[in-house]
């Protein structure tokens, strides 16, 4: 087998985003440590400098100096931002998508209208690997509407497959199905769920089906499209780079428009918003699932973000998001699997995340971050590792799998507390 570090070099030479990796403020003043090594661009991504920029123009030459005449312009920008992710990343139409509110937010509003529109089904299927926001909104919105919620037992490691997705429909009543929701890439194992057989599953059962993108977005491809998808929501603060709270996107299917209605009747949503008209009349548009004022300035950050993403475009992102796994499948077969790290994770094409198992998994994480490589932790017992295709390099994925071949070897990560902190 070719020696690991050269196989690294040569992949970042011929790395066709190589450069993006300027776009972003890597400096040592952003960093505790020089040579820190950033192994978490799928909980916060990194600052693009276009973000900076676009920051000092917002707060100067716009909110500084225009005030509230801004307004004309920035009433667009949750509309030109949802253009530029349908178009940029998602692979839909202009249209069917629109920046705002939060992906937990959103997924409430989509799936309170989905069961509106399945009036006389009781039953919304998702899994128990779901992210816990989405299994709390799905909780809510069966209990206030009086619906079954059926969960998937997942396997953590392998993700909900489709054949799950068909057993769970075949256990409910014909007909019984109103929503089946679940996210695309799975926040723990980096799973991908064919999105295209699950959505024609809940097409045949006669559901709707909505996807959290969370973890897709600016990493892996969407086929919403070839899927023909109803609904999806997702976030910015990640591989889009939007910054730390960045708004969450909705996108829902063009034909879909006129008959959804969310829960949330704002005057953002309404037709001849300015004319302040008593009675709800939502536009014919996608613009009908937004609620209220556009956060502009959190706005202008997750535009910028998306726009890296754009240019990159979502062919090369996902070769490199492939590459990158399975250059890091090749260092924990070699270096971490002799150790006692498990794969928990599948083999093959995945989300741009590696999770290993490990007991001491909490111990090893504070070991590594010590060590300057920063992975997330996540329950039970396993360390995230995630690879920005926009800018991790191979040679960084290298550096951090060496540094925890020597904690594990070394078994340094002991001296760690057991006890987890708030965040983790
Ligand atoms: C897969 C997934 N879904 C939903 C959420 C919730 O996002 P928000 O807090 O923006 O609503 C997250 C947050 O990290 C996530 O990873």
């Amino acid at each position: 087998m070719k020696d690991l570090f050269a196989q690294a070099k040569e992949l970042d030479a011929a790395d066709p985003l190589a450069e993006f990796r300027d776009r972003f403020v890597i400096s040592p003043a952003a960093a505790p440590q020089k040579d820190l090594i950033y192994l978490d661009g799928n909980s916060l991504g990194r600052l693009p400098k276009a973000t900076r920029e676009r920051m000092r123009t917002a707060l100067d030459d716009e909110w500084g100096a225009e005030l509230v005449r801004g307004w004309d312009h920035w009433i667009t920008l949750a509309r030109e931002a949802g253009d530029a992710l349908a178009t940029g990343v998602l692979g839909v139409d202009p249209g069917e998508a629109l920046l705002c509110d939060t992906a937990s937010i959103n997924l409430y509003k989509l799936a309170e209208a989905a069961c509106d529109a399945r009036p006389g089904r009781t039953v919304i299927i998702t899994d128990d690997d779901n992210f816990p926001s989405d299994q709390y909104v799905l909780q809510g919105v069966a209990q206030r509407r009086g619906l079954r919620l059926e969960v998937i037992r997942a396997d953590l490691d392998r993700g909900t497959t489709t054949e799950d997705v068909a057993a769970a429909i075949a256990r409910c009543a014909p007909d019984s199905v109103a929503l089946i929701s679940l996210q695309h890439v799975a926040y723990r194992s980096g799973n991908v769920a064919d999105m295209v057989a699950v959505t024609r599953l809940a097409h045949d059962a006669g559901a709707l089906v909505l996807w959290d993108l969370c973890h897709s977005a600016g990493a892996v491809p969407t086929p919403l499209r070839e899927a023909a998808a109803d609904l999806a929501v997702g976030c910015t603060y990640k591989h889009l780079n939007g910054g730390p709270g960045a708004p969450g996107f909705l996108y829902v299917r063009g034909d879909l428009h006129e008959q959804l209605r969310q829960p949330i009747w704002g005057w953002f949503g309404q037709t001849d918003q300015f004319a302040m008209g008593f009675d709800y009349r939502p536009v014919p548009a996608i613009e009908r699932f937004q609620v209220s004022t556009t956060p502009v300035l959190a706005g202008y950050a997750a535009l910028e973000g998306i726009r890296v993403t754009q240019a990159a475009g979502m062919d090369r992102i996902w070769a490199k998001t492939r590459a990158m796994g399975a250059y890091a499948e090749q260092l924990f077969d070699a270096w971490l699997a002799p150790h006692g790290l498990e794969l928990a994770s599948p083999r093959g094409d995945r989300g741009a995340h590696i999770t290993l198992h490990h007991p001491a998994a909490w111990q090893l994480c504070q070991a590594w971050k010590a060590a300057g490589v920063i992975p997330d932790f996540r329950t039970p017992d396993r360390l995230r590792i995630g690879f920005a295709p926009l800018y991790t390099t191979f040679a960084e994925i290298h550096e951090g799998f060496a540094r925890l071949r020597t904690i594990v070897e070394s078994r340094s990560y002991e001296a760690f507390p057991v006890e987890r902190s708030r965040v983790t």
